[in-house]
């Protein structure tokens, strides 16, 4: 009670808030998602992601390097698909000499250490943009985890420590599991996009990897975002299935997702800031309307402070240079 009890009393200076502070950053808490394309010698910047590139094999290695040497622990790949290579049924993406696969590799020789996160989905491979199999205007389910598993192990086989679904078709993480087990891989995680909404934050992410939908949306398989409740179906199912890891996706506008999370299923807990969020603060920091450092700071701790046990974030390397 009143003035017994003041709150302000442990705000009063840096050194005390410091002391008292519920939640903080550290490089650890990142893993940095990375665009590959083939070619040499190539840093492309992405036009709707300022300053975030797509890098060759060659580069990747020299950026993966210079990740480590500040602190981070783990990478999340993403590969941008040659047009001619794409089909309806993702057959580039389970290639032992696919793009993946090559880039998994050098960066396992180079940085043996990294842990090596893959995504498994199919729209960077496929003709329609989808991340599944197309018949007609559906999405077909069962037929695309046959090709998720096979994606899997292809990153298992190439040395990747987990696989990352992100493509939310229904048993994907049972189906993989299982293939995994079969073929031996009885350690390779998998870091469950279990609550991924249809959102409208992923365009540049599309553009970063030529992979927006060529009909209709993500909408019969993505989540609905005016849903909570369901979030907690999808992450117990999928952590029943053999996920590991459960992944919020995206991140500041599902900080309520996230701590229901936090408070009904134990297991780590990973969080998406997305593209769009990039961007957005990208537009008004260069604006000036926004001072980019201190919000994007404010926005990493949120997410923390939500529950996040793993922060996959464009800014982590901006972060982690002012962590330092
Ligand atoms: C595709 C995938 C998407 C993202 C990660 N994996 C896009 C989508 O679902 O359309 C979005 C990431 C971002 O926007 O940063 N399976």
């Amino acid at each position: 009670m009143y003035p017994l009890n003041r709150n302000r009393r442990l705000r009063s200076k840096q050194s005390l808030r410091n002391l008292i502070k519920e939640s903080s950053l550290h490089p650890h808490d990142f893993i940095v998602p990375l665009f590959i394309i083939e070619g040499t010698n190539l840093k492309e910047e992405i036009p709707s992601m300022p300053n975030y590139f797509r890098y060759s094999l060659d580069i990747i290695k020299k950026e993966v390097k210079l990740l480590w040497d500040i602190g981070v622990q783990g990478v999340l790949l993403f590969v941008k698909v040659e047009e001619h290579l794409k089909d309806n049924f993702g057959t580039e993406s389970f290639k032992k000499n696919g793009l993946m696969q090559k880039a998994i590799r050098e960066i396992k020789s180079s940085v043996p250490d990294m842990t090596i996160m893959t995504d498994v989905a199919l729209d960077p491979y496929s003709s329609y943009g989808h991340d599944g199999i197309v018949k007609g205007n559906k999405i077909l389910n069962d037929q695309t985890n046959v090709v998720l598993s096979k994606m899997a192990l292809s990153h298992a086989e190439a040395g990747a420590d987990i696989v990352a679904p992100s493509d939310m078709m229904d048993g994907r993480v049972l189906s993989i599991r299982k293939t995994l087990e079969d073929n031996g891989f009885h350690d390779i995680g998998i870091m469950s996009y279990a609550v991924k909404y249809a959102s409208n934050f992923y365009g540049p992410f599309r553009d970063a990897l030529d992979s927006k939908p060529g009909f209709g949306d993500k909408k019969t398989y993505q989540m609905d975002f005016r849903n909570r409740s369901e979030a907690i179906a999808e992450a117990k199912s999928d952590i029943e299935e053999g996920a590991d890891i459960i992944m919020v996706k995206p991140g500041i506008s599902y900080l309520d997702v996230l701590r229901d999370l936090k408070n009904q299923v134990h297991c780590p807990l990973a969080i998406y800031q997305v593209s769009g969020e990039y961007s957005m603060l990208k537009a008004a920091a260069k604006e000036g309307w926004l001072d980019h450092d201190k919000v994007m700071m404010e926005q990493l701790v949120s997410m923390k402070r939500a529950g996040a046990d793993i922060i996959a974030s464009y800014f982590a390397k901006d972060a982690i240079k002012l962590l330092s």
